[in-house]
């Protein structure tokens, strides 16, 4: 088969990696891509958000089936535009991607489920919105109802900080995303993210992980796109991720098929786990970046039988060959993330590193100039090892992170730290 990837994260990297190793594999594309992809892959620097171009690109290259990795083309109708055009994809429509694009229809959906998720009230104007927080006091979680890269969320400690978010959405921060917000009681507990396929009635659950938000070591800092996981995620033990499942995502994947938006593609969970309960913290219509990549290393090649079982209808039909292993991914950004950073750094030394089925340098924002490898992202490698203990994985990945010259970049020294 003739596949592309859509995107140019560790999280596409990783995908391209799992694809690549898959018998079924005759040609993979990724499109952007980046320096990593282009190792394995063939690059194309396309619009990636323009599902005309998509699918003329795909047609020109007898792409057989498109995996998307991001949630910005799913939530811009490009896995529609593919559908139409009549290509197997893996992903959601636009209908369905609001479950990531809009917390307002997440919270209905929800409701309409009866799915354990925090309380909550949505306004479009500034005044009853203080008045509600006045109301009901701090903490209180102040939410962009839209798709604002990861930054629209307010974990407001104090009732002066949720007045401030409410000024600053309202006053157009995170653009039409803010024009409408959602007030959220605030959760306490334990996050994980749990990850299952859907394609449309079965849910499968193909794994758990555990981010690391904050950019310092012991959680200290303010919020990245994630600066390391590991799966799994002990805090799931099998017997809450049964009632998440049972509770939170049958109910409102079903919900999704009555209402006529049936659900294709990955589905990720966050929680929050108290006292041995799980509540809905949000979906996210795609796999999430880290955490992809523990989850493709566990999975390795068969993740795309499992893709394309998730893509054609036959998720009833197939079983995940689970290893009794863990995984860790370490990310090294550029100094200064999430501020502003430098582009253009060289980094060495990943031509050294062991590179095979249970360690990968996956790449993030880099691209090759002249035969060099430089940092073009925020985040810009994601340093991943698998082994039969969470602590085996993380020694390995942390002596592959050492062995990378790049002093322009940095990492957390800790990740893994809740499960060890
Ligand atoms: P989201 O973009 O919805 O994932 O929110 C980003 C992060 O904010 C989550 O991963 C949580 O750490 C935190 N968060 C979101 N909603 C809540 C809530 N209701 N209570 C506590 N923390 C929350
Ligand atoms: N690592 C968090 C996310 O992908 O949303």
């Amino acid at each position: 088969m003739n596949i592309l990837v859509l995107g140019s994260g560790g999280r596409e990297h990783s995908l391209a990696w799992a694809i690549k190793q898959n018998p079924k594999c005759d040609r993979l594309i990724c499109a952007p891509g980046n320096a990593g992809m282009a190792e394995i892959a063939e690059c194309a620097s396309i619009d990636i958000n323009d599902g005309d171009v998509v699918a003329t690109f795909a047609a020109e290259n007898a792409i057989d089936f498109v995996v998307i990795g991001p949630e910005a083309p799913l939530a811009a109708g490009v896995a529609d535009r593919l559908r139409d055009a009549g290509l197997s994809v893996f992903g959601p429509s636009a209908a369905a991607a609001r479950l990531e694009a809009s917390k307002s229809f997440t919270k209905a959906i929800c409701d309409a489920a009866n799915a354990p998720t925090a309380a909550y009230e949505r306004f479009t104007d500034p005044a009853p919105a203080k008045d509600y927080i006045r109301a009901q006091g701090a903490p209180i979680v102040v939410k962009a109802d839209g798709l604002a890269a990861g930054k629209g969320v307010i974990v407001a400690m104090t009732e002066a900080e949720a007045l401030d978010a409410i000024d600053d959405m309202f006053g157009g921060e995170f653009g039409t995303a803010g024009a409408e917000v959602v007030i959220e009681e605030f959760m306490d507990g334990e996050e994980a993210s749990f990850f299952v396929l859907v394609d449309g009635e079965t849910v499968l659950p193909i794994g758990t992980a555990q981010d690391h938000k904050r950019v310092g070591d012991g959680d200290t800092g303010p919020n990245t796109g994630g600066m390391g996981a590991y799966s799994p995620a002990p805090v799931l033990t099998d017997e809450i991720a049964q009632k998440a499942l049972d509770e939170i995502i049958r109910p409102t994947m079903a919900e999704m098929a009555r209402q006529g938006m049936p659900y294709q593609g990955v589905l990720y969970a966050g929680l929050m786990i108290k006292d041995g309960q799980p509540r809905l913290v949000e979906y996210n219509v795609r796999f999430g970046d880290p955490e992809c990549q523990v989850l493709m290393m566990r999975l390795g090649g068969q993740a795309f039988d499992l893709i394309q079982a998730c893509a054609e209808g036959r998720l009833a039909d197939v079983a995940v060959k689970w290893a009794d292993d863990h995984a860790i991914t370490v990310v090294l950004a550029a100094n200064g993330y999430p501020g502003s950073y430098q582009k253009g750094s060289e980094i060495k030394g990943l031509n050294i590193l062991p590179e095979d089925s249970s360690n990968m340098a996956f790449h993030a924002g880099t691209t090759e100039v002249d035969g060099k490898i430089t940092a073009t992202g925020g985040r810009v490698l994601n340093v991943t090892a698998r082994g039969a203990s969470l602590q085996e994985a993380r020694d390995r990945a942390y002596a592959m992170v050492d062995a990378i010259d790049w002093p322009e970049g940095f990492c957390r020294r800790d990740i893994g730290w809740r499960a060890l």
